[in-house]
């Protein structure tokens, strides 16, 4: 059994949204693979269907080319991403969309198990990444275990080093004129791990794909 995961996190760091990707599938007990969509280039899918129906594969050549085989042959698929805007960030619905070519005659990942991890700062309003994330999945009809939210309380502005001056950022939305004199530490960069409900999700999130193959 092998799971492959994909996480268009944070760049540079290991984000929360990466290490609940790599939690979920280590802890399934299955072998895994993870690739970091955020250090890939690549576009969305450019609408040229008519070209990918006959390989059932997309042919644009960029950095996700080796990764549609990989998908195919997943004995499940987990998916990462930070929210960005309320919703699923681009990069993620990016990539879902390049797996069109898996949709022409028969849906070639269909009942494939997905878990999904979103990770957000915490700012909720008109936040609809859930839905957002299940909606185009529902296309290749892949059987969807379980979405699991985290809110990591970071704004990217905590490294932006101008977070003391800013009334329009993150920091300034989390703690108001308190900002004005914020030391950035440590601390203030959550982890899921400390969060005991985030990480029973997580177990179960990683306990439902092990069922999934035990009972099959
Ligand atoms: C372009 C952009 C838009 C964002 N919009 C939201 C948002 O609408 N809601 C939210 O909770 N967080 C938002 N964030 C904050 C990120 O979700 C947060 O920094 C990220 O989850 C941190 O990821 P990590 O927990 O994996 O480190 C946004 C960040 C960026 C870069």
């Amino acid at each position: 059994m092998k799971i492959i995961g994909f996480s268009s996190g944070v760049v540079e760091r290991e984000s929360n949204v990466d290490r609940m990707v790599k939690a979920i599938m280590e802890k399934s007990g299955y072998e895994s693979e993870f690739i970091k969509l955020t250090d890939l280039n690549y576009s969305a899918c450019k609408s040229c269907v008519w070209l990918c129906a006959e390989p059932q594969l997309c042919l644009l050549e960029d950095d996700l080319l080796p990764y549609y085989q990989k998908v195919k042959e997943a004995d499940a698929v987990v998916l990462g991403s930070p929210i960005h805007f309320g919703t699923v960030s681009a990069g993620m619905l990016s990539f879902i969309s390049r797996l069109w070519g898996f949709r022409h005659v028969t849906i070639s990942i269909k009942n494939k198990p997905f878990v999904l991890a979103l990770s957000g700062m915490g700012f909720e309003q008109n936040d609809t990444s859930v839905d957002d994330f299940k909606r185009p999945l529902k296309a290749f009809q892949v059987n969807i275990l379980d979405v699991i939210s985290y809110y990591s309380r970071i704004p990217p502005c905590y490294r932006c080093g101008r977070h003391q001056e800013c009334r329009i950022g993150g920091a300034y939305m989390l703690w108001g004129e308190k900002t004005s004199t914020l030391p950035i530490t440590p601390e203030l960069f959550q982890k899921w791990e400390d969060s005991s409900e985030t990480v029973d999700k997580i177990e179960a999130a990683a306990e439902k794909l092990n069922k999934t193959f035990s009972i099959s």
